[in-house]
């Protein structure tokens, strides 16, 4: 399986404070059968103030540790954006790193807070839109605003945006009313990605499978193979089709040559 929302590098968000914490965050996700994942540690200024030089750096050293400690998990490299007065400028100034690209457009993962959808949220959406910058919302089913009245998340069907669910909202680990939203997004096939967000062992482990099969049981093996290996790898540069002649080089956010051909 393909991840493409987890925290997994040490030291640079809410995710693992150091490196062993990382290592076995990494090792519990490839024995949960995840051989990919790009990471995404927020980026949300005042918060977390990541950018793309500081995110890359230490995805690079991560992978260096992922590979000496013989832990076969590949990585790509993106950010997890909240919702932000200085998101423009930061787009301008090239500091955001994109998932990857979805239909001609790169495609952001971008936050609501948790408890409301920001006013300004569809005018921004539009702007993105406007520039080939495709919104993945992450996981509107754990939104408050969305619990409370769930129509609030129609505008951004409408405008195509791309939303991932988190794999733990399937099966009932962030309470009811997330369950109710994820399954109501999977029935209306609004999901686009399930992934794990995970953040730490104990609270927040890379749960993907968990997910997986709770998406196969609603809605079948072939939707949830979608879910969490065909649309991503679409997204991350390889298409399922193309898999094996993947060329030379590396994909759109980082992964090595030839790296998937082993995911389908
Ligand atoms: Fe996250």
């Amino acid at each position: 399986m393909i991840d493409l929302h987890c925290h997994l590098l040490p030291g640079i968000d809410d995710g693992p404070a150091d490196l062993a914490q990382a290592l076995d965050l990494a090792r519990l996700a490839v024995a949960g059968g995840v051989s990919h994942a790009v990471v995404t540690p927020h980026i949300h200024p005042g918060c977390w103030n990541n950018e793309r030089s500081g995110i890359e750096r230490a995805w690079r050293s991560f992978q260096e540790a992922l590979d000496k400690n013989g832990i076969p998990l590949t990585l790509g490299m993106a950010a997890e954006v909240r919702v932000c007065a200085e998101l423009m400028g930061l787009l301008a100034e090239e500091r955001i790193p994109f998932l990857g690209e979805y239909r001609g457009k790169r495609v952001l993962l971008l936050e609501f807070p948790h408890e409301s959808i920001p006013v300004g949220s569809e005018s921004l959406v539009r702007w993105l839109l406007k520039r080939d910058i495709l919104p993945m919302i992450a996981h509107p089913e754990r939104n408050k605003a969305v619990i409370r009245d769930f129509s609030r998340i129609l505008p951004f069907v409408e405008m195509g945006c791309l939303f991932q669910v988190t794999a733990a909202s399937l099966t009932g680990q962030f309470g009811a009313f997330a369950e109710a939203g994820a399954r109501r997004m999977l029935e209306n096939e609004w999901i686009s990605i399930l992934a794990s967000d995970a953040h730490n062992v104990q609270h927040r482990p890379p749960n993907l499978g968990e997910g997986r099969d709770a998406a196969a049981r609603l809605a079948g093996e072939g939707y949830a193979a979608r879910l969490v290996r065909g649309m991503p790898a679409e997204i991350v540069g390889v298409s399922p089709v193309s898999m094996r002649e993947f060329p030379a080089g590396r994909g759109k956010n980082g992964f090595r040559a030839g790296s998937l051909a082993s995911v389908l």
